[in-house]
């Protein structure tokens, strides 16, 4: 089986996430989740931040690795001699959206896309909306693991 690279912004990792990543460890040999870093987007968590919270969240997969990257994801793939990239699908706008990311990637190179359909139960969950929720005092611990919650928390109290 082709190393996958399953690449996002993770700000931050959700379950949604995490059941792509485990779902594509069954499937790869070897899967690296890559965590864009990109100066000229905003994001709540610093990339060490969102590396953590993925390492902490992630249960203990032998073939699974977490970095990050920046620049081009093809570029990346080159790098780590991966030939797949996974993405998960919640609905029809990201069907919209991945499919064009992945027509342009193999474009730009010989990379194949697989796009998992997210499971049912978790497919309403979204960062941007987490990070939305939880501004607003909300409640989301249902949607991201404990540690995750808890640097939420820290972070949008200003201890972090
Ligand atoms: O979690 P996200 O923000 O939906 O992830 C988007 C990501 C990181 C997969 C995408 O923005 C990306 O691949 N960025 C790297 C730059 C790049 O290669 N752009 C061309 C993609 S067609």
């Amino acid at each position: 089986m082709p190393k996958a690279v399953v690449p996002g912004s993770f700000d931050p990792v959700t379950r949604g996430h995490a059941d792509v990543i485990s779902r594509a460890a069954a499937i790869f040999d070897d899967v690296v989740v890559a965590v864009l870093v990109n100066e000229a987007k905003a994001t709540l968590f610093g990339p060490e931040e969102r590396l953590d919270m993925l390492r902490q969240s992630l249960g203990p997969a032998s073939n699974v690795t977490v970095t990050s990257f920046s620049g081009l994801l093809v570029d990346f793939c080159r790098a780590e001699a991966a030939t797949v990239i996974v993405k998960g699908v919640r609905s029809p706008a990201d069907l919209d959206a991945e499919l064009q990311m992945a027509q342009l990637n193999r474009h730009l190179s010989a990379v194949e896309t697989v796009l998992l359909p997210a499971s049912p139960e978790l497919s309403y969950i979204s960062s941007s909306r987490i990070k939305e929720i939880a501004r607003l005092d909300g409640d989301v611990s249902d949607q991201v693991s404990p540690y995750v919650w808890r640097r939420l928390q820290e972070k949008l109290a200003g201890v972090d």
